[in-house]
């Protein structure tokens, strides 16, 4: 009988994730940074495991234990905020009108620029520890508000500085090709020729990013120049992403599929022959509901059809100043139901597995099964349907990554005095 290093127990439900069935009353037993066991608690003997006195016990407490949470889109690395566009838009200033009126991602560049890697550093990390106190162990971060060579390769070391002092994993995503930045608005042929033979083959040389995405709209990026950025990047080694058909249909679904993305991002305005391309190219769609919401869209990203076509369905926080400036994963799970009729059980495999493959993470991250790495979320709700149901709070009590407890929540004595 072999002793574990740790014991999650007490749980009403345990959900694996993939396709497995939750399992209720289920316990996790980890070793060596893994999990080792995953059923009944009176299967642990069988299975020639037992708690030991040097055990750390993780009491669930008639909670929900999922995997670690993996948050495949965002913007986390940037100075500087847009309180002040918020305000303006909802007085009926659209996203668009503010970005062509030189607000918007050049905003947040003109900050960006100005900050140095300590300041930059120091801005990121309580976003990434907030991210982590809602239960996420793994997590991309793309750079795209440096927009010139310097800045751009200082986002993606600040990246990879966080991701070698910060529990949370971070995959690493080179967004040059934001928006043209303003000094080359006049010849953006030369901001796309830097791209290609200067930023890329900079960060690709010093292994700074694994992918490369272009944001694909009307006041960003056209599909040629997509194109031309994405294949050059892939050159280099750098798997394609896009931002595409956020605001406006831009064939952006059909131009994933056909550059074979690992995922496509956004999609409110794919269409239906775009959703079978990225079915046929085997792309993961990473749906962002809460930049749906906080930008007012009336349009919805097409998750059913998705799901129909038998495209795997993510969702992201989208983590950024503009557009969805939080770091609540779990509510987007409420709004993949509210806003995306999601069921709950395809919101959470959304933030697990199928987010993890949106991120090339699929046999490390976003399961909880014998072998993998022993990332997990003890939630204080008694099933996976009831985090999405109580929205706008975070659950997560307790959060272990490669098998060690990052972090608890302090306990939260009650105000209530009967006298
Ligand atoms: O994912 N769409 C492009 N990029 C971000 C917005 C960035 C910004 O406005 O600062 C997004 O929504
Ligand atoms: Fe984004």
């Amino acid at each position: 009988m072999t002793p574990l290093d740790l014991l999650v127990s007490g749980a009403a439900e345990v959900f694996p994730s993939g396709d497995e069935a939750p399992i209720s009353h289920g316990v996790v037993g980890v070793q060596a940074g893994r999990v080792v066991y995953l059923g009944p608690e009176t299967g642990l003997a069988g299975a020639g495991w037992t708690p030991g006195p040097g055990t750390r016990r993780v009491d669930a407490a008639g909670g929900l234990v999922t995997p670690g949470l993996v948050d495949p889109h965002t913007h986390l690395v940037f100075a500087g905020d847009r309180a002040h566009e918020y305000a303006l838009r909802a007085q009926g200033a659209s996203y668009q009108e503010i970005a062509r009126a030189g607000g918007g991602i050049a905003h947040t560049m003109a900050h960006t620029r100005a900050a140095s890697e300590e300041t930059l550093c120091a801005l990121a990390a309580p976003r990434l520890d907030r991210l982590l106190r809602h239960g996420v162990t793994t997590a991309e971060v793309k750079s795209g508000y440096g927009l010139d060579l310097d800045t751009e390769l200082k986002l993606l070391r600040v990246i990879r500085r966080l991701d070698r002092h910060h529990p949370v994993d971070l995959v690493a995503t080179f967004l040059g090709a934001h928006i043209v930045p303003p000094e080359h608005r006049a010849d953006r042929a030369r901001y796309v020729d830097l791209l290609v033979h200067g930023m890329l083959p900079a960060v690709a040389a010093e292994g700074l990013a694994e992918f490369c995405d272009v944001f694909v709209e009307d006041t960003a990026f056209h599909p040629d120049e997509a194109t031309a950025i994405l294949r050059a990047g892939a050159s280099l080694g750098l798997r394609p992403k896009l931002h595409v058909d956020q605001l406006t249909d831009g064939g952006g679904a059909r131009l994933a599929a056909d550059l074979g993305a690992v995922s496509a991002d956004h999609l409110e305005f794919a269409s239906v022959d775009g959703i079978r391309a990225l079915a046929d190219a085997g792309t993961t769609a990473v749906l962002l509901p809460g930049a749906t919401l906080f930008l007012g869209q009336s349009a919805r990203p097409p998750a059913r059809a998705l799901l129909d076509a038998g495209v795997p369905v993510a969702l992201a926080t989208d983590c950024n100043p503009g557009t969805c400036p939080t770091e609540n994963l779990s509510l987007m799970l409420t709004l993949g139901m509210s806003l995306l009729r999601l069921q709950p059980d395809e919101a959470l495999r959304a933030v697990t597995c199928h987010a993890a493959r949106a991120i090339g993470r699929a046999d490390v991250a976003g399961a909880l099964a014998v072998g993998r790495p022993a990332d997990l979320v003890v939630f204080d709700v008694p099933s996976h349907r009831h985090l999405p149901y109580h929205f706008g709070v975070n659950h997560a009590r307790t959060v272990v990554k490669g098998g060690r407890v990052v972090w608890e929540a302090p306990p939260t004595p009650t105000f209530f005095t009967p006298a």
